[in-house]
């Protein structure tokens, strides 16, 4: 378990971040989750867009190119795996706990890699429950402070569900570290992107999928009484991407088994992963 810290690669039991450090403060930084399928980065730049968006959103002044974070990526690699690089950036020690920016002060680039464990409830799909979205409104920055999302998560699983359904105006937005899909009149519906989600690059990926192969999809709204009525449910992200949902808030989703649509739309995402 080699990991990167600041330039140097070393043993995960040695990397090691001073107190002071504004990520343990205040949660003051951006990561990123970057699927690697045998030892291959999965849609690299568009993680790294996606980054580099969080970045300017908080102000943070980093600046590598695609290369150069493959360059600090590839030695945590191993080709006989399916893995992933979680990438953390905060905006580093500052000599003193103080709110406002600190002047001269070096970012924390952080980097491991972690094998993907197929997720179970991918086959067999999942419970979800509907909550509250109390998020901040700029849920499509990938902040480390994520608080908001374990909490509800947490109320999720205690209630023997994987994953939250986020409403905010009686509208959908996403999960609690996934987007959203349903299958509404045999169209594939996803929230559109806005400050409410996050851009999801599993997302895109099954956009452009269903797209290519003939299958009715779009970018719109989603009520909260629409979703209910869903005939198919689907969470997605890189790391366990796409769980169909089987029941919500208690009720079957369709016939309670994972739908035609997932079947198809999943196949077509493993064969693209290869
Ligand atoms: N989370 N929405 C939220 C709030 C998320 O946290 C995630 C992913 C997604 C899906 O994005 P993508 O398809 O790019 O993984 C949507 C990661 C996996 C995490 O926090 O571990």
């Amino acid at each position: 378990d080699t990991v990167y810290l600041n330039g140097e690669y070393m043993p995960l039991a040695d990397a090691k971040i001073p107190v002071l450090d504004r990520g343990f403060l205040f949660g003051d930084g951006v990561y990123e989750v970057i699927p690697a399928y045998a030892g291959r980065l999965f849609r690299f730049e568009d993680h790294i867009v996606r980054l580099n968006n969080s970045l300017r959103e908080i102000r943070l002044d980093l600046h590598k190119t695609v290369a150069e974070w493959q360059a600090i990526f590839q030695p945590l690699l191993d080709s006989g795996k399916d893995e992933y690089i979680y990438l953390q950036i905060t905006r580093g020690c500052a000599p003193k706990r103080d709110h406002g920016f600190p002047e001269h002060v070096v970012p924390t680039v952080f980097a491991m890699c972690s094998e993907i464990k197929p997720f179970p409830g991918r086959v067999t799909g999942v419970k979800a429950v509907t909550l509250d979205d109390t998020r901040w409104q700029k849920c499509h920055v990938k902040a480390t402070a994520l608080l908001a999302h374990l909490l509800l998560r947490q109320e999720a699983l205690d209630q023997d569900c994987a994953e939250a359904i986020l409403v905010r105006n009686g509208y959908v937005t996403e999960g609690a570290a996934s987007n959203l899909f349903a299958v509404i009149d045999d169209e594939l519906i996803t929230p559109p992107n806005s400050n409410e989600i996050l851009p999801g690059i599993t997302r895109d990926v099954i956009l452009e999928l269903a797209a290519a192969n003939g299958i009715a999809c779009k970018e719109d709204v989603i009520a909260v009484e629409a979703l209910k009525n869903a005939s198919e449910i689907w969470v997605t992200s890189s790391t366990r991407e796409i769980v169909p949902v089987i029941e919500l808030d208690g009720q079957l989703v369709g016939p309670g088994k994972p739908g035609p649509v997932f079947q198809k739309t999943d196949q077509l995402l493993q064969a693209y992963k290869q």
